[in-house]
């Protein structure tokens, strides 16, 4: 009997104590559990004798029933008191101002690649690549520009050599090398355009820097003519500029890869900038890639990405397309 008394102040007081649900569940297995003090209790009763069996028995089972009791409402508490931190402390204030997500975009001079490549594709144009680090035999020899041709030195050159095998390689100077790899594995009717990134060592100012974009245009058919070419170039800028009447003129110019050659300018800020090389593909170069030049004939131009977005965007120097800049790009 005394134990029982024991046992009921200890473990009442124990409950009371319990600071959550995991100590509460302990007790309860100390006290109430199979092997739990009172549950000795009980189970020593049939060695008690039989007087005293049945109060000690009534009093142990009344205290059963009491823990049991005080356990749930214990139990009760916790899971309330859980409940209400977990809402405090998870809590969302939905009217905070949300967080501004940052996504980026096209490059401006990606966004005008892929405009004139899809001007140009609408008019049948196909779409060629060539690799950026080209031989001298396609950037120049194939282009009727031999060593030792002046031609050489209108277009400073970055040189790389392999130490080991002493192959000479070159960063191409322009998207004009991509014209031969085609012929060399297509047959008219031919008409691709190549836009590609090229390479100069030379100074940079507003109008030019070391690497920049060009689009390679080639036409080559049986009854190609120079009045093709100016209608081309004539409606590609048209569209390109949204419809608008576009100030260009044809200037005589000098490629030893065409015959006759022409330099494209356009108005821009009320003065004259050129945008393109152009002409009839010569007939070495046709020749070389054994084709008919008295049977076929081609027109090619080489069209400067950067200066027409220039002129597109109003961007007064073509450096800050490569500069990097946050403030400069977002614009676009
Ligand atoms: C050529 O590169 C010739 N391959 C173009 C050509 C192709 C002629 C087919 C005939 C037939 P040129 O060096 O002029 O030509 O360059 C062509 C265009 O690239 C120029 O009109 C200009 O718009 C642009 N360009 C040239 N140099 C630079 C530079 N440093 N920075 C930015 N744009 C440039």
């Amino acid at each position: 009997m005394d134990d029982l008394d024991k046992i009921q102040e200890k473990a009442l007081k124990d409950i009371e104590k319990a600071a959550d649900e995991g100590a509460l569940k302990s007790l309860k297995i100390e006290y109430l559990g199979r092997k739990g003090r009172l549950t000795k209790i009980l189970r020593e009763l049939k060695n008690i004798a039989a007087g005293e069996r049945v109060s000690i028995g009534e009093k142990a089972n009344l205290l059963r029933q009491k823990l049991e009791e005080n356990f749930s409402k214990k139990e009760k508490l916790l899971k309330a008191r859980t409940k209400k931190t977990v809402l405090s402390e998870e809590k969302i204030d939905i009217t905070l101002p949300g967080k501004k997500m940052l996504v980026g975009h096209l490059h401006p001079l990606t966004k005008i690649r892929n405009e004139a490549e899809e001007i140009f594709t609408a008019f049948g144009f196909a779409i060629a690549e060539g690799p950026e680090m080209e031989t001298e035999h396609y950037n120049f020899d194939a282009l009727n520009i031999p060593a030792d041709h002046p031609a050489r030195q209108m277009q400073d050159t970055f040189w790389i050599k392999n130490p080991k095998t002493k192959e000479k390689f070159l960063l191409r100077t322009h998207t004009s090398p991509v014209q031969i790899r085609y012929m060399e594995y297509h047959q008219p009717p031919i008409r691709i355009i190549a836009p590609g990134r090229v390479f100069r060592y030379e100074a940079t100012d507003a109008t030019h820097e070391t690497q920049f974009y060009q689009l390679e245009g080639l036409m080559v058919d049986k009854k190609t003519n120079l009045a093709n070419l100016k209608a081309i170039i004539k409606i590609f800028l048209r569209e390109f500029f949204g419809g608008k009447n576009i100030e260009i003129r044809f200037r005589p110019s000098y490629f030893p890869f065409v015959k006759p050659g022409v330099e494209v300018d356009m108005k821009f800020n009320g003065k004259w900038m050129e945008i393109a090389g152009a002409g009839m593909v010569h007939p070495k170069v046709l020749e070389g890639v054994k084709l008919d030049s008295r049977v076929y004939q081609g027109f090619a131009f080489g069209v400067g990405l950067d200066r027409i977005a220039m002129m597109k965007y109003k961007i007064p120097d073509v450096r800050f397309f490569y500069a990097n800049d946050i403030r400069f790009l977002k614009q676009f």
